[in-house]
């Protein structure tokens, strides 16, 4: 049976509350009735404790004592209130304007026209689901970006990030792969006041040097070879939010000049356009590299990493904070289980022992993927210690773990010519990217491939997020 809907009727009228009664049993809906104001939010006080609400309320604007806009504003007041419908007498629009300014959803006209009503009530309840479901979904998404932990060096650092997100100075995050360098970012904006605006990441270090600032910046039409279209670059993009530039070491320098002129004058030109454009942005930046070697190596501009550093924010890895291993490990574990929709399992005693004498090169990421793939061999006995020990040996977990849609099955398996050469490539860089702690950058580098190039590969193969 479908959920009942209390409507609340104030009105200090018996024929209006009967008619009104009538009319809204007939469709359904649950109705409470009240002679007045304080009536009112008696029983609305008073089916609280017995657990019930009303999702609106139809209420009467002239009333004696407590009047319509005084009873409006006490449910109001009210944690979680009801949506309120105000009824005005013939000519009373004043008030009704008065009302809706003060936060009624709408009014009807006396003498009441029963369709009206009915509309209303439901427009009423459309809104309210909407804003629940947006409340929800807002939850999630923070949900998803939640910085797990309590080691003194975390809670620290969320302290650092609530300080700086009330300002717009740029930050520069570092901190090694997979400390969660990018939680931070994405917290830092969550909890910033351009929260509801955009939040845009580049990855620097995926982008071609030749394609960075038609990237970064956008570009006209037939602005160079390959410019079908009009592109809209990160920076205009990002406009009214948060700009997260990932590996920001890896800029090139010719684009570092570029964009440290966009900082300084907050205008943005599209490549192949003459015109420029405000841009109102916040920067935040991140790198595992030493930007400050790279300074002196002159492979990153002084000038860009004092405008990129104004607040300097570093993220401890996972093996300076393992009390926190406990916490984090039984969040991915529900969080793997809402997404393969299986009951969550828990992490024996032995198992956390082990963990918790880990080194974890590739820290949370690492962690993660560990987990995850240990799931696997879980029974309801839970994540043991030695089902770790088997995923540990098989890999370091330092890319992500195997999934069903993996190509990095058995190649001499594949079914074709192309799947066999996937999966011979997807073992490959899934195996190099473990020796090399998961470091792209210098997997890249001893692969002698194009940084971008292998994180096409990556991404292909699901082997980073
Ligand atoms: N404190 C944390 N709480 C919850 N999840 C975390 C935390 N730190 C990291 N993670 C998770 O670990 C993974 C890696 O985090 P993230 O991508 O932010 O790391 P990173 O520092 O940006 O790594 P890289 O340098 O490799 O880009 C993500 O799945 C992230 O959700
Ligand atoms: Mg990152």
């Amino acid at each position: 049976m479908a959920e009942r809907i209390t409507v609340l009727v104030v009105d200090d009228e018996g024929d209006v509350r009967a008619s009104l009664e009538m009319i809204l049993q007939y469709e359904g809906y649950d109705v409470w009735t009240a002679r007045g104001g304080e009536e009112a939010v008696a029983r609305l006080e008073q089916e609280e404790r017995a657990g019930r609400t009303a999702a609106v309320v139809l209420c009467d604007v002239k009333m004696p004592r407590v009047d319509g806009l005084e009873t409006l504003e006490r449910i109001l007041a009210r944690k979680a209130p009801p949506s309120v419908i105000m009824i005005s007498g013939h000519g009373d629009i004043q008030t009704a304007v008065e009302a809706v300014k003060k936060g009624a959803v709408d009014f009807l006209e006396k003498p009441l026209e029963q369709n009206r009503v009915l509309v209303s009530i439901s427009n009423a309840l459309r809104e309210k689901r909407l804003a629940t479901e947006n409340r929800l979904l807002k939850r999630k998404i923070s949900e998803r970006w939640e910085l797990i932990g309590d080691a003194p060096v975390i809670v620290a650092l969320r302290e650092q990030i609530a300080r700086v997100a009330s300002s717009n100075a740029s930050v520069l995050i570092t901190g090694e792969n997979g400390t969660g360098k990018e939680i931070v970012a994405r917290q830092i904006h969550l909890s910033s006041a351009r929260a509801a605006g955009p939040f845009v990441t580049v990855n620097c270090a995926a982008i071609p040097a030749e394609l960075i600032e038609s990237e970064l910046f956008g570009h006209e039409k037939g602005s160079f070879t390959g410019a079908h279209e009009r592109r809209v670059g990160h920076f205009e993009a990002a406009n009214g939010g948060t700009l997260f530039l990932d590996e920001i070491g890896d800029m090139p320098l010719n684009a570092q000049a570029k964009v440290l002129r966009v900082l300084e004058t907050h205008e943005v030109t599209r490549v192949g356009s003459s015109k420029s454009m405000p841009i109102d942005l916040r920067v935040i930046s991140a790198t595992n590299a030493d930007l400050q070697k790279s300074v002196e190596a002159k492979t990153f501009r002084l000038d860009l990493f004092y405008r990129l550093n104004v607040v300097p924010l570093a993220v401890p890895p996972l093996r300076e904070r393992l009390d926190d291993v406990a916490k984090l490990a039984a969040h991915f574990l529900r969080e793997i289980a809402e997404r393969t929709g299986r009951a969550s399992h828990a992490l024996t005693a032995d198992a956390l022992n082990y963990l918790r004498t880990r080194d974890f090169p590739g820290n949370v990421r690492q962690l993660r993927n560990v987990l995850e793939a240990a799931t696997v061999f879980a029974d309801a006995a839970g994540v043991e210690r030695e089902h770790l020990e088997t995923v540990l040996a098989n890999g370091p977990g330092l890319a992500t773990a195997t999934r069903n849609t993996d190509p990095a099955g058995d190649p001499f398996d594949a079914p074709t010519f192309e799947a066999f050469k996937d999966r011979s490539e997807a073992l490959f860089f899934k195996k190099k990217l473990g020796e090399y702690g998961g470091n792209v950058k210098r997997t890249a580098e001893m692969l002698a491939m194009q940084r971008s190039h292998l994180y096409k590969k990556l991404d292909r193969y699901h082997l980073k997020d």
